[in-house]
């Protein structure tokens, strides 16, 4: 991912000219972070490219230090990659960091932020998380939905229906289902334009941005199908249904509460599709991407597999079910889940944070609107910090990392270990993430012996990243032996 080829002779002009300078030595404005040499106009972007994935922003920490800045065009993204800077980014001054940059793409996809996950840190933000937290994370939900998420985890559909069946009480029949077909091609469309790279120089050079028109009408008319397909299918119908006289189907899933909010005008229509929008990406691509990094690793790792079956079987026996209330008796299940997303964290990066005013960081000046990315990936993967963490190897979390917990609060948290982020800006949806998780692992290890294809030694675990998500850059086939027991 290269810059636009259009604007290489002139960047390389430019680069020439800074370099001749002296411009080498210099360091942004008093007070801001270090960081390498910007050229006018387009700033670093030409030295450090479009992919500033998790581990070159590791390998430019070593150089520049546990906060550094790039200068992208006209947007300043500052780079915090230590457990203290962290702790100071999403606890301390959550309240100065609170808030999310804005791209000229995810302006399109939620409204210039008229959604809860994309929005600036206020009294929106606030309303959104408070009327999305009783419907979809809290215990009493878990304890409503526990035996539903159970049944449907024996369908290749069960990541869809589960939420949709928690969201608006209706489930996909098949692969084939014309409306299974629509959801996840609209979802997967969305996915792929905001994290592509593409759009970078239209976002970073306000003067390019004319050339980005196709691809931004692109984003508008696939926003607008899409959510006009939630809205005629799904809260639409849920409206009808709240509307009807009588108790009977009333808030029966997560929406009829949100809409309940909407009538008694704590939040607009408009909110209520962005909500819709907002579980869609959130829940689904994120613990499908965790679950196939895990499978990835238990079948590459055939002592863990064992392990995982031998504990289900000294633990539960051959009959009794997994179930999402005995998962805490399954301590060596959790640990694979905490290796998984230790490894390979779904959102390395975090969603990326923003500070409304200047702040100060470190003893640096950040400016105002900086995109503020927590490398939450390398404090997870950093050799200083933990013993050889290129291993997978779920024992460390049994062992020398017994303490560490997967946690967004309260006192625990380790600030090494933070793939659902921390503080207010986390992921709420952990309370959902982490049993469906380890049931689908738990489930799948206890019935199959999963291993490679004839002929593979070892499954490709190879990344795929975009703006801030990662996942698994190639499918590959496994093979699945029923355990006979
Ligand atoms: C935010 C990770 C599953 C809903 C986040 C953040 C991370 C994250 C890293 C940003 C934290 C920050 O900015 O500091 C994950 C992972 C998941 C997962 C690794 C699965 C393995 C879910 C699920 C839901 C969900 C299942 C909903 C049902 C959200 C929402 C936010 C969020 C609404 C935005 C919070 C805010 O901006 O205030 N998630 N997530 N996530 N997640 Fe998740």
């Amino acid at each position: 991912h290269a810059p636009h080829p259009a604007l290489l002779p002139a960047a390389a002009a430019l680069v020439a000219v800074a370099i001749a300078a002296g411009a080498g030595r210099k360091r942004g404005g008093a007070g801001a972070p270090p960081g390498p040499a910007a050229v006018p106009v387009f700033g670093n972007w030409l030295q450090v490219g479009n992919d500033l994935n998790h581990r070159f922003l590791a390998r430019l920490s070593a150089r520049y230090g546990p906060v550094f800045r790039l200068r992208l065009g006209v947007r300043n993204l500052v780079v915090v990659s230590d457990p203290q800077l962290a702790t100071e980014v999403l606890h301390t001054q959550g309240v100065e960091f609170g808030s999310r940059p804005r791209n000229v793409v995810f302006d399109i996809f939620t409204a210039n932020g008229a959604d809860m996950v994309f929005t600036e840190y206020g009294d929106h933000w606030r309303r959104m998380r408070r009327v999305m937290t009783l419907p979809f994370f809290t215990a009493r939900v878990v304890q409503q939905y526990r035996s539903m998420w159970e049944a449907e985890m024996d369908d290749v559909l069960m990541l869809y229906n589960i939420m949709y069946r928690m969201m608006f009480d209706a489930r996909f029949e098949s692969v084939d289902d014309p409306m299974f077909v629509e959801a996840t091609k609209f979802n997967s469309e969305r996915s792929r334009l905001a994290q592509s790279f593409d759009y970078n120089y239209g976002d970073f050079i306000p003067i390019l941005r004319p050339f980005l028109r196709g691809y931004l009408n692109k984003c508008r008319d696939l926003q607008t199908r899409r959510l006009a397909f939630f809205n005629a299918n799904y809260v639409e119908k849920r409206r009808k249904v709240m509307d009807t006289p009588g108790d009977k189907n009333k808030l029966r899933c997560a929406i009829d509460h949100i809409l309940a909010a909407e009538k008694s005008g704590e939040i607009t229509p408009e909110n209520v599709i962005y909500i819709v929008e907002n579980i869609n990406v959130a829940a689904i691509e994120t613990t499908l991407w965790s679950i196939e990094w895990a499978l990835a690793e238990v079948v590459n790792h055939p002592e863990v597999q064992r392990k995982v079956r031998g504990e289900i079987r000294d633990v539960l026996g051959d009959d009794e079910p997994i179930t999402e209330s005995n998962i805490s008796k399954l301590p060596y299940l959790q640990a694979v889940i905490k290796e998984t997303l230790r490894l390979h964290s779904p959102i390395p990066l975090l969603v990326p944070h923003m500070n409304l005013e200047e702040a100060s960081l470190g003893g640096y000046t950040i400016p105002k609107g900086s995109k503020v990315v927590v490398n939450a990936w390398w404090l997870a993967n950093n050799p200083e910090l933990w013993e050889k963490p290129e291993e997978f190897r779920p024992e460390r979390f049994l062992g020398e990392e017994s303490n560490v917990d997967t946690t967004v609060g309260g006192g625990k948290v380790d600030f090494r270990f933070l793939p659902f982020g921390v503080g207010r800006r986390s992921c709420p949806g952990i309370i959902l993430a982490l049993p469906i998780l380890a049931l689908i692992v738990g489930k799948l290890v206890r019935s199959f012996e999963m291993v490679p294809p004839p002929g593979v030694d070892k499954l490709d675990v190879s990344e795929k990243g975009g703006q801030f998500s990662l996942h698994i850059a190639n499918h590959s086939v496994v093979a699945f032996h029923p355990i006979v027991s």
